[in-house]
């Protein structure tokens, strides 16, 4: 979504601005623009990338007060004019805008009934038009932000500049993110902790409803009624490090390379190898509670939801009690009936996806108890839940989900061995899953080895306009997230489908032009599994296998073989190969790897 960045202080805030935005570029954007306020409000802005707008911000652009922001259009087309910032009509106030305003076009119409001539096609310019309305009635800049803001329906991150008022930034909140970053005599202001930590790990997440106000010498927050609220700081346990690629050609192979390293993070001081079991104190709940919970049901989007699915699998086979996934998007829409007996598990790598975050109130509205599975700190979804697990996997930059994902499946392995613990899980069996996670870590750095053979192989299947993914139970939601990694990255047709179904109908599309990805541990449907290689064969389908042996040769035409753990656990290592195999096909075919067309990071509107 669209990257917002404010800077106030001593020192020139363009280079600060610029640095921001490239700060956010994963995200996605189509645009961008800044404006720093210096006897008036000097603006640039472009359709086009960071780097294209740094070469129209002259060096002349002084000034300690900014904004700066990059857009991801959502009303109106990527162009010039409807980049950010927007001015009012006597380019007094100028805003930067994530989120959509659902009543534009009538706000607009009474503004132009007015006599307030629009320069954009944008929603947002609606704001600075307003916001100018209060201040030219004396208002404070955060009065007249405040009161534009009563007048809007719908999400907004908001930043605000005064040409008249050069001391100050006001920010707002609803729906889309906004995090003050703390500095010495200077304040900072952005839509994601990742255009902070190079200057600041002092950060304050504001609230849905909230609005600051930021000068050098601090910050002031208020709730939408305008009493002052008090916000204790965070301290972001992620450094500037985390935000370059660290040698790698992207984000993305840095991500997928790190995973040794972050699933052994997510594990760190949660595994107890005495009582074979699970500490995640983060659940906020004792045993007694644990144990009184009947059913699971886990809710997130896109590589999430598939994680979900793998978190349902090894709640089932661990804890014996039922479990299933279900797309966030969808469960927020239907009317759920909230259940007192089951637990809730929102899973989300940012903490800020709208619909994620939508399900989840709703659910609390209802009063379900819902827990969270969320790396980022201190985000939405993490203060809107009753508890839960961090994966402490560092930002992760790539849209594409990688590390993420794995610690996600990793972190649900923890839950379920913490769930049948508390139930009738043996010591033994708490043990061998124990001893499994613990062997993760080098097993993954084994299978990250074998990246020339799997860049070969992607180079070969990547020629294909379409691939079928499949697998079996535990293999069904690794084979999902294989055909989610390839098409969003390579732009590659892909589609996943449950091995036994393939009979059922997607059979008919398998032939030399269709091959066919095939997730097939050495578990209990091994069998089923080979004659379903066998089936597709019979119809010249090209099969390209990923397991723990080689299978007749008749059967695959190559096969990716990696290490065995324990069968729950065999998802987390099955899932790595596809990730590889999604890349390097990407940049086989000169795709935008780490922000792929029409995708952004984190998806904060609906
Ligand atoms: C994953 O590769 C995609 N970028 C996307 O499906 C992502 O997983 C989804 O948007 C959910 O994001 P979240 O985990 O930040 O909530």
């Amino acid at each position: 979504m669209c990257g917002i960045v404010a800077y106030v202080g001593p020192k020139d805030a363009a280079p600060i601005l610029l640095e921001g935005l490239q700060r956010l570029e994963y995200r996605g954007y189509d645009s961008a623009g800044v404006v720093v306020s210096n006897r008036g409000l000097k603006v640039r802005k472009v359709k086009g990338r960071v780097a294209d707008l740094a070469k129209v911000v002259p060096v002349r652009f002084k000034g300690g007060l900014g904004i700066g922001h990059t857009r991801w259009a959502t009303h109106g087309v990527p162009s010039d004019t409807n980049a950010h910032p927007h001015l009012s009509a006597d380019e007094r106030i100028a805003v930067v805008h994530n989120g959509i305003i659902e009543n534009a076009s009538d706000l607009r119409a009474k503004l132009e009934a007015d006599g307030v001539v629009f320069a954009s096609e944008t929603d947002t310019e609606v704001l600075a038009h307003l916001i100018a309305r209060g201040a030219d009635e004396n208002d404070t800049l955060e009065e007249a932000v405040r009161k534009a803001l009563k007048s809007v329906v719908g999400t907004y991150g908001i930043a605000v500049i005064d040409a008249e008022r050069p001391g100050e930034v006001v920010v707002a909140r609803n729906g889309s993110p906004i995090v003050l970053g703390i500095g010495e005599k200077e304040m900072f202001a952005a839509s994601d902790v990742a255009a902070l930590v190079r200057y600041t790990r002092q950060v304050v997440h504001l609230e849905d409803g909230e609005l600051a106000v930021l000068k050098a010498d601090g910050f002031h927050t208020f709730a939408s009624d305008a009493r002052e609220t008090a916000k204790e700081p965070l301290t972001v346990d992620w450094d500037a490090g985390h935000y370059d690629t660290g040698g790698y050609e992207h984000y993305l192979l840095k991500e997928i390379s790190e995973q040794p390293e972050t699933i052994t993070r997510t594990m760190s001081g949660r595994l107890d190898e005495r009582f074979h079991v699970a500490h995640l104190g983060g659940l906020n709940m004792d045993a007694r509670e644990t144990r009184s919970f009947r059913r699971v049901k886990i809710i997130g989007c896109g590589s999430a939801y598939y994680s979900g699915q793998i978190g349902a699998q090894l709640i089932e086979e661990l804890a014996r009690i039922p479990a299933d996934a279900e797309p966030a998007s969808e469960f927020r829409y239907r009317n759920p009936v909230v259940d007192p007996d089951t637990l809730y598990v929102a899973i989300s790598q940012s903490g800020e996806t709208y619909d994620t975050l939508a399900a989840v109130q709703e659910l609390k509205r209802k009063g379900g108890r819902v827990i969270g599975i969320v790396n980022a700190v201190g985000s939405a979804i993490a203060r809107e839940v009753d508890g839960g697990i961090y994966l402490h996997a560092g930002p992760e930059v790539s849209v594409a989900s990688t590390k993420a994902f794995t610690s996600t499946s990793l972190a649900f392995a923890l839950l379920a061995l913490h769930l049948g613990r508390v139930r009738d899980l043996s010591p033994a069996d708490g043990r061998r899953v124990v001893e499994g996670l613990r062997r993760l870590p080098g097993q993954i750095e084994e299978i990250l080895t074998q990246g020339d053979k799997i860049a070969e192989l992607a180079q070969k299947y990547a020629k294909h306009p379409s691939m079928m993914f499949v697998g079996r139970v535990r293999g069904y939601p690794v084979a999902r997230e294989g055909a989610q990694k390839l098409k969003e990255i390579s732009y590659v047709h892909a589609e996943a489908y449950p091995a036994s179904e393939l009979k059922h109908g997607p059979l008919a599309l398998i032939g030399p032009d269709m091959p066919t990805v095939a997730i097939v541990p050495d578990d209990e449907l091994l069998d089923k599994n080979l004659t379903t290689l066998g089936e597709i064969r019979a119809r010249g389908g090209q099969v390209l296998m990923v397991g723990h042996r080689e299978p007749d040769a008749k059967l695959a035409d190559d096969v990716i073989v990696i290490p065995k753990n324990e069968i729950e656990l065999d998802p987390i290592l099955l899932t790595i190969p596809l990730q590889l195999l999604a890349y390097h096909a990407a940049v086989a075919l000169g795709r935008d790897v780490d922000k792929p067309r029409n995708l952004a990071k984190s998806v904060t509107v609906e």
